[in-house]
């Protein structure tokens, strides 16, 4: 019999169909990934591939015409109504008669490759929670008397051979008026938990929906609430948002908020109720912005840490604020959004939460681990994630650590002097000249030194109004390089440093960074107090990778990467001059930016990753930094800038 070979590209996968079959068919016999909504009917294009007729000797294939059939009436329908670009065809239309090679271009994998924009940055395969199919219904018949739940579940499995399949009840509740209003063909979202797992109809749609689905990856911190909104289909991010997290208002740090749950009945109801809502108007915002229905929004991941995922969830916190501090639950859950009252998401949308790593360490972490994936490396890398809590992880393909430590809100540009948070106008990089003392800065909002012409201008509309978190680091830092400031913190007079700008203070010194009083601007200092509040929260720091090393029995690690909105902004040289991290090449400390965040994308957009981020967080060691003794030893050591026995090279210079 006449049995042509084709050969998939860029999968390599090859075999003999009897000639006839259709290239999806072909695909699907072979195991090839190749996209389809329609299910074959020559409407949603998703099939498309590029046969690639030519010299193919190598594949011993040699034929080069007329290997696939000519358009037939679907395809050429298709083609006119909606077009075919130049050497494409319809995967479920052509058919195969003779030897061939076949392209699938990315955007007919399901399972495509996403190339993640960082260089170094491992591409995460789609394998989404949510597909669609269509799929044509038997209209009732009084003689077979049948509901229209069992007709269409038998549909799917005739049509797609998906078998189990379940429905949310507010799906079911629109079931009728859907199936009608499509005249008995309609579009389901199929939702899975896991690969193996039979899939729920979370959506329905008339006829054939066109476009793509898409899910919310949310990054749940104390501060900021940030949301990417992504296509299931191609994996790309169409837009970004953030909101405040309105749980400021009961306090600005976790513990604060614990407390307020602990001292007010209801409190922790009120701040249930309260993020609950800021989602909902995040997801609203973001769809706004990207111009997407709410009904395409069926898919969700959250991060956070602990205290907000209890919260969140509407667990109280209470146990979060004690030792031994026991997590209600840590496993990964999967939920539908209606139960966290998220009202403005479609009735089906379902939410998936990445599992915690301990009582003080968050699916916040968890989602750094999954992104920055220590485990597949034979380097050793410390991954910092800097928030009012540092979550520090430790590891390499062997082993991997997680600990926790109180650094405070002190690198957020809370507790100092002159700090504030992030904002335009806020110092966020600083330069003293080593010889004449006198500093040089730019502030948020504008990319101006301020002994840049025309930095005034620049600036008039913000002012220079504070230092934020990166810039009170860069500050001590710079004074300590300067001369201006001791190993042990302390600050200079003008006397010892021969610098107009040590000011008394007290009974101490302050070092004068900015006066803006003539312009009725703040005077912006660094006081003996902020050195004390940054010697501590880098103390804290450094304590708790140091812990992590002595568990590991190391004594340097290969990289340090400063994770978080806060690692994306503090210069690699700086926290290495104020021994904030263990001593390494500056060249091997690099910024991932929002991993977290990154971490939820990943997660949203593959099933795979899920189990992924939940077998490892099985296998992380955890270390609790409040019961070790040695991390007070280590505290007090780190409280020297850098470090009153470690090497730092840093500061050789
Ligand atoms: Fe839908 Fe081919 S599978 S057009």
């Amino acid at each position: 019999p006449n049995s042509p070979l084709v050969v998939f590209t860029p999968s390599g996968k090859r075999g003999r169909v009897p000639a006839g079959t259709t290239v999806l068919e072909a695909a699907r016999r072979l195991g090839v990934d190749l996209d389809s909504v329609c299910g074959g009917r020559g409407i949603c294009s998703r099939c498309q591939v590029a046969p690639a007729f030519g010299q193919f000797a190598k594949h011993g294939i040699t034929s080069t015409e007329a290997a696939l059939s000519d358009w037939n009436r679907v395809e050429a329908r298709y083609a006119e109504k909606r077009g075919l670009a130049p050497g494409r065809r319809l995967g479920c239309q052509a058919q195969i008669l003779a030897d061939v090679v076949i392209d699938v271009p990315a955007e007919s994998q399901l399972h495509r490759q996403v190339i993640r924009k960082a260089a170094d940055a491992r591409p995460v395969e789609m394998d989404p929670a949510l597909r669609l199919c269509l799929v044509e219904v038997t209209p009732p018949d009084m003689h077979a008397p049948s509901g229209d739940l069992e007709r269409l579940t038998e549909a799917l499995r005739a049509q797609w051979g998906i078998e189990g399949v379940t429905i949310s009840l507010p799906v079911l509740a629109d079931l009728q008026t859907t199936l009608r209003a499509g005249n008995w063909t309609v579009t389901a979202a199929l939702h899975r938990t896991s690969a193996d797992a039979p899939p729920r109809i979370t959506a329905l749609w008339p006829g054939l929906l066109e476009g793509d689905l898409y899910g919310l990856a949310i990054d749940l911190g104390s501060t900021t609430i940030a949301a990417h909104l992504v296509s299931l289909r191609s994996g790309e991010v169409v837009a970004s948002s953030g909101i405040m997290n309105p749980q400021i208002r009961f306090g600005e740090d976790l513990m604060s908020r614990v407390s307020y749950a602990m001292m007010n009945p209801g409190g922790a109801a009120e701040m249930t109720g309260a993020v609950r809502e800021a989602l909902t108007h995040l997801a609203q915002k973001i769809a706004a912005t990207a111009g997407i229905d709410m009904d395409r929004i069926l898919d969700l991941t959250i991060v956070g840490n602990p205290v907000m995922h209890h919260l969140l969830l509407g667990l109280d916190p209470v146990e979060l604020g004690q030792a031994p501090f026991a997590l209600a639950t840590s496993e990964a859950l999967n939920l539908p959004a209606r139960n966290l009252g998220i009202s403005a998401l479609p009735e089906g949308a379902q939410i998936y939460l990445l599992p915690l790593i301990a009582g003080h360490v968050g699916a916040d972490a968890a989602a750094v681990a999954l992104s920055e994936a220590p485990d597949h490396s034979d380097e050793l890398a410390l991954i910092v994630d800097v928030g009012t809590n540092a979550e520090i992880l430790l590891g390499n393909r062997h082993r991997v650590l997680a600990c926790s430590s109180p650094t405070g809100p002190a690198f957020e540009g809370a507790q100092i002097s002159s700090g504030q948070r992030a904002a335009p106008g806020a110092i966020e990089a600083i330069r003293i000249d080593p010889t004449t003392k006198e500093p040089r800065f730019r502030v948020i909002g504008s990319d101006l030194w301020s002994d840049d012409p025309g930095f005034a201008e620049a600036t008039a509309q913000t002012g220079v109004t504070g230092l934020c978190g990166s810039g009170i680091i860069e500050a001590v830092a710079e004074m300590r390089m300067a001369g201006l400031l001791d190993s042990a913190g302390l600050i200079g007079s003008a006397a010892q440093t021969g610098s107009a700008r040590m000011i008394p203070e007290g009974r101490t010194h302050a070092y004068l960074i900015h006066d803006g009083s003539a312009s009725g601007g703040p005077v912006i200092t660094v006081t003996q107090g902020d050195i004390r509040a940054i010697q501590l929260a880098k103390s804290a720091l450094y304590a708790g990778a140091r812990l992590l090393m002595d568990e590991m029995e190391v004594d340097a690690v290969d990289r340090v990467v400063l994770a978080g909105a806060f690692g994306a902004h503090i210069s690699p040289l700086h926290a290495l001059v104020l021994g904030m991290i263990p001593d390494v090449p500056v060249e091997d400390v690099t910024s991932a930016g929002n991993a977290a965040g990154t971490g939820a994308r990943i997660a949203l957009c593959s099933l795979a990753a899920r189990r992924r981020v939940e077998a490892l967080v099985r296998r992380i060691t955890k270390v609790e930094t409040a019961i070790e003794p040695r991390f007070q030893e280590h505290f007090v050591a780190a409280s020297a800038i850098p470090h009153a026995t470690a090497p730092f090279t840093q500061l050789r210079r």
